[in-house]
């Protein structure tokens, strides 16, 4: 069944703290975007342990979230989810904008991040910010009837300048 589209923005959308209470919601969304989705009990470790985890809020409601560890250096892109009906107007590069300001605001030189060579929605996401491919993690994921490698992609936080730009204010396409 086709998802309506919504009407708000990307532009006029908030990000902030995800906190416990937000964990239905982040699940609701998790559960509807993934084949093989992250457990509610991972979301909770997620916040145990004080990775940047945060939620993209689109009028009441949640639109998505993202969360990201960082030490040593280097931030990891663990999850980046968008509401179906907000998808394709910018939410995405907005959330993972927001993370990687984050990442370098506070020190961090590079970013990482794993993705399904079958996800190209999200390839082409990460490499028109700039992302680049540096390696493959066999195996990786799990799938249907057995399991799919993970591309890894780095991206120099120190050159995340025009492509911020971009993802911050809104896309090269009219949203
Ligand atoms: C991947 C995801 C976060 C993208 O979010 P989004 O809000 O739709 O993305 P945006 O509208 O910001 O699009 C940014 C860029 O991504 C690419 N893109 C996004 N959706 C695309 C699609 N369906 N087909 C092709 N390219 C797409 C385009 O390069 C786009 O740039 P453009 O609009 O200037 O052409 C979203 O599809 C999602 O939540 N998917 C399910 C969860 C997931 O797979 N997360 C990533 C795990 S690694």
């Amino acid at each position: 069944m086709a998802t309506a589209r919504s009407e708000i923005p990307s532009t006029r959308m908030t990000h902030r703290r995800m906190t416990e209470l937000d964990l239905g919601a982040v699940l609701d969304i998790e559960t509807a975007a993934y084949m093989f989705p992250w457990s509610l009990g991972i979301f909770r470790d997620c916040l145990r342990v004080g990775y940047t985890c945060r939620v993209l809020c689109a009028a009441d409601a949640i639109g998505g979230y993202g969360i990201m560890s960082m030490g040593a250096g280097e931030a990891h892109v663990l999850n980046v989810c968008v509401r179906a009906d907000l998808r394709g107007q910018g939410t995405g590069r907005r959330l993972i904008g927001w993370l990687l300001d984050e990442a370098r605001n506070s020190g961090h030189g590079w970013a990482f991040l794993e993705v399904r060579p079958s996800n190209r929605p999200a390839i082409l996401l990460y490499e028109s910010l700039g992302f680049a491919a540096v390696g493959i993690r066999h195996g990786y994921y799990q799938a249907v009837g057995g399991r799919e490698d993970a591309i890894v992609y780095r991206l120099d936080l120190d050159a995340w300048g025009e492509a911020r730009d971009r993802a911050l204010t809104g896309g090269r396409r009219e949203r």
